[in-house]
């Protein structure tokens, strides 16, 4: 079929995805336009083979596992001020809302630059043009854009700031925590050889993938709680629970009922529409050959709405993955294989500490309704601005 007017074959399916990513490696490399190449540098969507596992390898335990707990507070220094402003005046554009909040929270972990930071504005301002430069045309005309050069430009600022920032983590690691991974992605890098990349390049692509992804999925746990009162109320009972004991919220079994809300809306609502690859070599795919220079994509809800794994796809019941009936694994919403979101277990931190920071000031609602239009690109999104407000839930 064709992908933007580009012939392509489309992977489709649980099984089939999980074909296509046990024979990626060395045979299909993610297929980036020239403008990507430009924008982003070496950075790990833009690396292959050993360069790619190597940079992830240095990325990775900054962004799971032990890591995790440091930057809880950090989180809700940035959520708190957000969640408490809806409560008190609602909002009349929840993914807007959600999207800056999302990259407040980016920029505190991953650069440790707090809102009321010098660095806050001079970093969103860049960013953003930055962003802007993505929407370039991919191939040679990029050069007569002006969004191009002004990408160019702020990728550049940005790259300074980002230096100044990694010197500042140095000293404050010195004085005490600092509730951000810049510090130690400083140090995974420090002898790094030059063929994996630079931080500044993985640093930018992180905040990239970080923004559209988790504000698509706490846009659409938010929708969705909002028309589902009884679950709403289940899970606004844990998120209370977390006020008392925070660790709640990296530990793994810590929040059942959120965690199937996350789930759930990931399912209905996959934030990423496709995933491009192109094959470097000759590969079979459910017994297709694919030939050199082919283009290959995936979408990571391939089989979310197979109502033989997901009995009643259409419908927002997150009690199915509490009650067993269904496995987190059946979802690729995070991608699989070699490119594997590597920032899972940072965005459903984040995604979990907004949902109980929201639901502890009340239970969401929609005054004017559901979203009627939709965007898919950069992620799934309503497409006109949403109002959105938290009801105080009555003392019980
Ligand atoms: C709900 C939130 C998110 C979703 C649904 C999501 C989804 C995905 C998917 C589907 C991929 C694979 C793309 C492909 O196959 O080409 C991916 C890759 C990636 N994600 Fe995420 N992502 C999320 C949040 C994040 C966050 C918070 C970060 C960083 C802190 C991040 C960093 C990355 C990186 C660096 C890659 C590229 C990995 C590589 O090429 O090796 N993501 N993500």
């Amino acid at each position: 079929m064709a992908v933007d007017g580009v012939e392509t074959v489309l992977v489709g399916t649980w099984a089939g995805l999980g074909e296509l990513f046990a024979a990626e490696r060395g045979r299909l490399d993610v297929l980036n336009t020239p403008l990507v190449h430009d924008l982003f540098g070496r950075t790990l969507f833009n690396l292959t083979a050993d360069h790619h596992g190597e940079a992830r390898r240095r990325l990775r335990p900054v962004l799971s596992g032990r890591a995790l707990p440091g930057y809880v507070p950090s989180l809700l220094e940035v959520i708190a001020p957000a969640t408490g402003r809806w409560a008190l005046h609602g909002t009349e554009d929840l993914h807007g809302q959600v999207r800056e909040l999302t990259g407040a929270m980016s920029s505190r972990v991953l650069l440790g630059i707090a809102p009321g930071d010098a660095d806050a504005v001079t970093f969103v301002a860049a960013f953003e043009e930055f962003v802007a430069a993505t929407g370039a045309p991919p191939g040679p005309a990029r050069y007569t854009d002006r969004r191009y050069w002004a990408g160019r430009s702020a990728r550049r600022e940005l790259h300074a700031l980002f230096a100044r920032r990694a010197t500042q983590a140095a000293d404050v690691n010195r004085a005490g925590p600092g509730g951000s991974a810049l510090a130690g992605l400083v140090a995974a890098f420090a002898d790094a050889p030059a063929e994996v990349g630079p931080l500044a390049d993985h640093l930018l692509a992180l905040l990239i993938a970080a923004r559209e992804t988790t504000a698509s999925l706490l846009t659409w746990c938010l929708v969705e709680l909002a028309g589902n009162r009884e679950h709403a109320e289940l899970a606004a009972a844990e998120a209370r629970a977390v006020s008392a004991d925070r660790d709640r919220l990296v530990a793994r079994d810590g929040l059942p009922v959120l965690r199937a809300v996350l789930a759930e809306s990931l399912r209905l609502h996959s934030p990423n529409l496709l995933s491009m690859r192109e094959a470097v070599c000759p590969v079979t795919l459910g017994g297709h050959r694919i030939e050199a220079g082919t283009r290959v994509a995936y979408s990571p809800s391939a089989g979310h709405f197979d109502p033989e794994t997901f009995p009643r796809p259409l419908a927002f019941r997150p009690g199915r993955f509490l009650a067993g009936q269904a496995s987190r694994s059946r979802l690729w919403a995070f991608g699989g294989g070699a490119h594997a979101c590597l920032g899972r277990p940072l965005a459903e931190l984040m995604a979990l500490t907004v949902m109980a920071c929201v639901l502890q000031r009340g239970l969401p609602r929609l005054p004017d309704g559901p979203p009627t239009r939709i965007t898919f690109r950069p992620a799934k999104a309503p497409t006109d601005p949403l109002p959105f407000a938290l009801d105080q839930e009555p003392p019980s």
